[in-house]
């Protein structure tokens, strides 16, 4: 399905409605796997991309939560991850024997959930896991395992849903590829 969003030619690849339907999806697994724990569970997204999945998403989990944000920028060219992760903004609080949940838009290299695991887990929460809306197969994950994963998608530079290119098109309410016109 082509759209047009200011403009530019969009491939839609999810479009709202199957979005919509895994984040339902994905709160009520969410839900179940953590049925068991005494304290909110922590939900921890990753910005900027994972804002609009996690605004929906925490919506979807049935139980007491509690919202945390971190901040990472990655070095290298716009399209593509170079691995060296910095954080801009930290947690407000301890993680000590909580459970804690990463939030992230696309796993790709997943050098960016790699670095944050190893961050995380040197606060030693009772456990860490990760949701990712969108995962792109092909590269090598390395240890990297995403326990809660929305949509696995072709190998292709996506928008839309949070996602950026150079910082604009989050706001598309879709995931999709831009057209051969830009
Ligand atoms: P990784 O470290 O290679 O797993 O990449 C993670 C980050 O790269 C994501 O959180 C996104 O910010 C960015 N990224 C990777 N692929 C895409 C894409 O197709 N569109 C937009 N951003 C992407």
């Amino acid at each position: 399905m082509m759209n047009r969003f200011k403009g530019k030619e969009i491939q839609a690849l999810l479009t709202k409605e199957q979005i919509e339907k895994r984040v339902k999806e994905l709160g009520a697994e969410i839900t179940h796997a953590y049925r068991d724990i005494k304290d909110p569970l922590i939900l921890v997204g990753v910005l900027k991309g994972s804002v609009l999945f996690m605004a929906d998403l925490c919506r979807a989990i049935d139980m007491p939560i509690e919202l945390e944000f971190m901040g990472v920028s990655s070095y290298g060219e716009a399209t593509k991850s170079s691995g060296a992760v910095q954080i801009t903004l930290d947690l407000t609080r301890p993680i000590e024997n909580r459970h804690v949940l990463f939030v992230e838009d696309i796993v790709d290299t997943g050098l960016t959930a790699k670095y944050l695991y190893g961050n995380m887990r040197t606060r030693e929460p009772a456990s860490l896991r990760l949701c990712s809306l969108l995962e792109k197969p092909s590269k090598s994950k390395g240890e990297v395992k995403v326990d809660f994963l929305g949509f696995t998608i072709p190998d292709e530079f996506v928008i839309g849903y949070g996602l950026d290119l150079a910082g604009v098109y989050r706001n598309l309410p879709y995931v999709g590829v831009l057209g051969s016109d830009v």
